[in-house]
């Protein structure tokens, strides 16, 4: 598949923004949709509108069929053992929600440790923050370097044995550098740590395999990679999520419910109360099958020309500061976040605006990140598989330009 060939797909990718061609840059954000989710989404809503596992009728076992298979389709695109490993939620922030909170439920007690990395986003933050408060345990912070690459070499001496879990992002959503999760969950399971990944943006650019990262817990969202908003997945080792306790109670989550007490449904549907995003679930169905026919040559080589060439460009220019410029830059994921100094980051976003070209500005979900950096805010450009080395070389001219405007 050409990028050309691959951009069809989306429809999206053809607006107009300000009288300009659209340049879509905020990928990291939310991506956009190809025409097979959307078909998927619309004939759900069309022809298999029903809510699924509770009823006899046709249309119900349709629906529950769908959603099954995706459930199927997430655990052969991350290589989990079982779909009793893939729960359905409504995205990664809740997935990290419902892991903080039964992780603290079933293994902490007063006095204990979690530890993230200093370039979490804030859903890889809060939700510990807040179990720590309630459990009385103590969050410690693994640094970064200069460069944006985990301080892996003090991980080793952070770790105590009172620490319980360790929760990172697979990449970070202001640096773009891959972490090196396998290396990481050595290091945790020689010290009996359990370790949560946020894949939020890691599923996007990785290939995952969950079992060969020997990670316990991966979290995402289903926008991110082309599914429908609303949707996301906890994956988990089955034995670990058979010993966490339920987070939400309601319909389908139960075996039985009586005035005495009530016993839980199996996996995955223990974690699974209330109706969910019937019609968001299964676009994780042709979303998925459209990730893996980007995994092609063409496109690959497009982002990694990609890279290069932005990476070269603000070498250039003594005036940009680049956050997240791994040694190896292989490591690096088409995502550019940067301060341009005497110039605010929200300007050129709005200027940039103008120009047809959508950024992300500001704190970007990790104000710890900023604080240490010494910044108020960044303005982060991030690609897709289908955006064109042509649209990166607009956006560096525009920049350029809105830069020579604001100075
Ligand atoms: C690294 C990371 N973690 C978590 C999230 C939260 O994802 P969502 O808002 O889809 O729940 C994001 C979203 O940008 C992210 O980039």
């Amino acid at each position: 598949m050409t990028i050309e060939e691959l951009r069809q797909e989306f429809p999206s990718l053809s607006a107009s923004v300000n009288g300009h061609p659209l340049v879509y840059l905020d990928n990291a954000a939310t991506a956009m949709r190809p025409r097979s989710v959307i078909e998927k989404w619309n004939d759900i809503v069309t022809n298999k509108n029903s809510n699924i596992y509770r009823a006899v009728h046709t249309t119900a076992a349709l629906a529950t069929k769908e959603v099954e298979q995706a459930r199927e389709c997430v655990r052969r695109f991350i290589g989990a053992e079982s779909t009793k490993e893939v729960i359905f939620t409504s995205g990664a922030t809740a997935s990290l929600n419902m892991l903080a909170f039964c992780i603290g439920e079933a293994f902490i007690d007063r006095g204990d440790e979690v530890i993230v990395s200093a370039a979490e986003h804030h859903a890889n933050i809060v939700p510990w923050q807040m179990m720590c408060r309630r459990k009385e345990a103590k969050l410690k912070v693994l640094p970064v370097n200069e460069r944006g690459e985990l301080c892996i070499d003090k991980l080793q001496s952070l770790i105590t044995p009172r620490t319980k879990i360790i929760s990172v992002a697979h990449i970070s959503n202001v640096l773009g550098i891959v972490n090196p999760i396998r290396e990481i969950a050595d290091i945790c399971h020689r010290h009996g740590v359990l370790l949560a990944v946020d894949g939020a943006q890691g599923i996007v650019h990785c290939s995952i395999d969950v079992k060969a990262l020997d990670c316990d817990f991966y979290a995402f969202s289903g926008h991110k990679i082309y599914a429908a908003p609303g949707t996301g997945v906890l994956y988990g080792k089955e034995t670990l999520l058979n010993a966490l306790p339920p987070y939400m109670g309601g319909g389908e989550m139960i075996a039985n419910v009586k005035w005495e007490g009530t016993t839980y449904a199996g996996l995955p549907y223990k974690f699974e109360a209330g109706t969910p995003n019937l019609a968001g679930i299964p676009t994780f169905i042709p979303a998925l099958e459209m990730a893996v026919a980007m995994r092609c040559k063409p496109v690959i080589d497009n982002e990694r020309g990609v890279v290069d060439y932005i990476l070269e460009e603000f070498g250039k220019d003594t005036g940009i500061r680049i956050f997240g410029n791994p040694a190896n830059r292989e490591d690096k994921i088409p995502l550019f976040s940067i301060a341009v100094e005497g110039v605010h980051h929200e300007d050129l976003a709005l200027i940039m605006d103008k120009m047809g070209i959508a950024l992300r500005s500001g704190q970007l979900c990790a104000e710890p990140l900023m604080d240490s950096c010494g910044v108020t805010g960044m303005l982060r450009a991030s690609f897709a598989a289908y955006n064109t080395l042509e649209e990166a070389q607009y956006f560096i001219k525009s920049l350029y330009r809105a830069i020579d405007m604001l100075r």
